[in-house]
């Protein structure tokens, strides 16, 4: 499944993120290709801005493998829950990927799926953290900065955390089709009575109580959410 139904306000253009190009080539075409050049993935749905499907359907192109294009929800969790519903019994391995990786390379994609096949139900791709990490506390009276609200400029450091230790995870994730059904039915109950929805699936699963592993990431299925990440997407594409 491709979630492309967010709307893309940090990137800041007219149309959904999903529409915009990289190197010339919507985002959604992308990915879409990204998935089938695997070799391990026999159909995709897509998750599309509600209203938006016939538009979706012209920014994917022509592929090799079937395309159905679904509206999605408020959040990426109603999205992928959304999608979920048009996976059947017949479908044993779902992934989850985002529209905003383009250039996740097939390898990748094929990696995911080949570790969920070796009996692991749940798995994510993720990368060592090169950053120091640090836990902040925010800094009640500090003024927003113009144009965000939610983030004060000034934040107290709370603790350190130990690296080594620490992932940054990507899409696409794997699943077993059945445990992540599952996983989504108790995550939309925990949705509706937090108000608080879950940035990725594994999270879901994890809260089943049921282990998740982790396969190497790349680089390349760097997430686009600012300018500065479409400007160095575009740059990769120039190089490949
Ligand atoms: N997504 C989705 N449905 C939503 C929100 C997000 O399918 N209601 C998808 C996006 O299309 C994207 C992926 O989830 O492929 C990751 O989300 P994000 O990078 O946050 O994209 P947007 O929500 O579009 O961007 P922003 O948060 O800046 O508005
Ligand atoms: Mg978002």
């Amino acid at each position: 499944m491709l979630t492309a139904a967010g709307s893309g306000t940090r990137l800041g253009r007219e149309i959904p993120k999903a529409f915009v190009p990289v190197g010339g080539v919507p985002m959604i075409a992308l990915a879409a290709r990204g998935l089938a050049d695997s070799g391990a993935v026999d159909a995709v749905v897509v998750t599309s801005p509600p209203g938006r499907a016939a538009d979706m359907v012209a920014a994917l192109g022509a592929l090799p493998i079937p395309v159905e294009v679904v509206d999605g929800g408020s959040t990426r969790q109603a999205s992928v829950a959304a999608g979920l519903r048009r996976a059947d019994a017949s479908t044993d391995v779902v992934l989850v990927h985002d529209a905003a990786r383009p250039l996740a390379p097939p390898a990748l994609v094929a990696r995911v799926v080949a570790a969920v096949r070796s009996g692991h139900p749940a798995v994510v791709p993720g990368l060592p953290v090169t950053d120091t990490i640090k836990r902040v506390a925010p800094d009640a009276g500090a003024p927003a900065p113009p144009g965000d609200d939610t983030t004060p400029v000034v934040e107290r450091v709370v603790d350190t955390l130990d690296r080594t230790v620490l992932r940054a995870v990507q899409t696409p994730q794997g699943f077993d089709r059945e445990l992540l059904q599952r996983a989504h039915a108790e995550g939309a109950a925990r949705a509706a009575a937090e108000h608080l929805a879950a940035t990725d699936d594994a999270g879901l699963v994890e809260a089943l109580g049921v282990p998740v592993h982790l396969v190497r990431g790349d680089s390349a299925a760097l997430k686009i959410t600012t300018p500065y990440d479409l400007a160095v997407a575009e740059l990769l594409l120039e190089g490949r």
